[in-house]
């Protein structure tokens, strides 16, 4: 029989500065009421120092593997979803496993923006499936705010910094991640970009080539695109799961944008007690930002064992996908 992927353990990190919406104020010409009406967003937090992707992967990783009793040595595979690694090479992931002394495990990064962990949760449950690895940790992890231009107020009020991971294991009982709908579109491409320091514009031959090392996003086109495809993704994998809208329990969607969020849930038709948002205290923080909300969801009491969950995310690229997961019981 095919063995269920089942999360069982999980955890986050975000660093311990807070930028807040007054502190933007006093950096661009921008209000806390602008940004709170059209975003969600109070605060955000930002990385200090040297503390970038890896080290905020390894301490999410860290909480993750402690609620699962899962030891570093005996992980399969660990995939780190991001857009901002701390090097090309080695990957995020070589960094956490040397952090977590992960000597057996499979080590790679996973490049699908902000829909990166659905990804994550797509991959991880193939592994499974296939017999291919047991115990699988994947984190969403992003240091956006060195990829962010301080003078652009479209985009620098928007993002922050985390970590978020889930350790996923084989299972012969429980049902855990029961489906994934997982799509791209690169004609859109244009919306959403951070293409300074790849193979066509390298650091090292940088001239005035109008390639930017910050991100550039055309919000207004960025939102119109994310609402439906975010919405139609989440009923493909319901109906994958051979699940309805009635049947989920709690909607946690990629934080981009309180108002996507609550535009998606409206064209579902989901009550808004179903749908958790936490974007007020994080900001976007991409390939993260869905981990983290879960932590939180579950610190809140708001996920029961046997609880129908859905994920969705909307990113560059353009990617976009979602993920169906029944809650099981943590094994303590
Ligand atoms: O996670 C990856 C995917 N990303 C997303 O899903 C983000 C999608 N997009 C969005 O969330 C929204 O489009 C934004 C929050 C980025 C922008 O909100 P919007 O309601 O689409 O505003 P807008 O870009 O149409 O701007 C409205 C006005 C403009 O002024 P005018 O042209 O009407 O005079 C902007 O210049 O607001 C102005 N504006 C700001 N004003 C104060 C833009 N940014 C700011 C700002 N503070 N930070």
């Amino acid at each position: 029989m095919t063995p269920a992927a089942l999360i069982t353990g999980w955890g986050y990190y975000v660093p311990p500065k807070v930028l807040t919406n007054a502190d933007l104020e006093a950096m661009v010409q921008t209000s806390d009421a602008w940004i709170y009406e059209r975003t969600g967003i109070r605060e955000r937090h930002i990385v200090e120092g040297d503390e970038v992707t890896s080290g905020m992967a390894t301490k999410a990783a860290k909480e993750a593997l402690g609620r699962a009793k899962v030891k570093g040595e005996d992980l399969d595979a660990i995939i780190i979803a991001t857009t901002s690694p701390d090097y090309f090479l080695p990957t995020a992931a070589c960094l956490v496993q040397e952090s977590l002394g992960a000597r057996k495990a499979a080590v790679f990064d996973l490049g699908a923006a902000c829909a990166g962990f659905v990804y994550g949760l797509a991959i991880a449950r193939g592994l499974v499936a296939s017999g291919a690895a047991r115990k699988i940790l994947l984190v969403g992890a992003e240091t956006i705010s060195r990829f962010i231009d301080w003078t652009d107020r479209a985009t620098c009020v928007l993002f922050g910094d985390g970590a978020g991971a889930v350790v996923i294991e084989a299972s012969a009982a429980g049902a855990g991640i029961q489906s994934t709908a997982l799509h791209g579109d690169g004609r859109q491409k244009r919306h959403l970009r951070l293409e300074g320091g790849g193979a066509l514009h390298p650091a090292a031959r940088r001239g005035d080539d109008g390639a930017s090392d910050f991100i550039q996003m055309n919000g207004p086109e960025v939102f119109k695109l994310a609402v439906p495809a975010m919405a139609d993704a989440a009923k493909e994998a319901l109906a994958q799961a051979g699940l309805r809208l009635e049947d989920v329990d709690l909607f946690v969607p990629h934080q981009a944008n309180a108002r996507i969020i609550e535009a998606v849930a409206k064209r579902l038709g989901l009550d808004r007690s179903k749908v958790f948002i936490d974007i007020d205290r994080f900001g976007n923080t991409s390939a993260a930002s869905i981990p983290i909300a879960l932590c939180d969801a579950v610190a809140q009491g708001r996920v029961r064992k046997g609880d129908t969950l859905v994920f969705a995310a909307f990113g560059g690229g353009m990617t976009w996908g979602a993920a169906v997961v029944e809650w099981s019981s943590p094994k303590r």
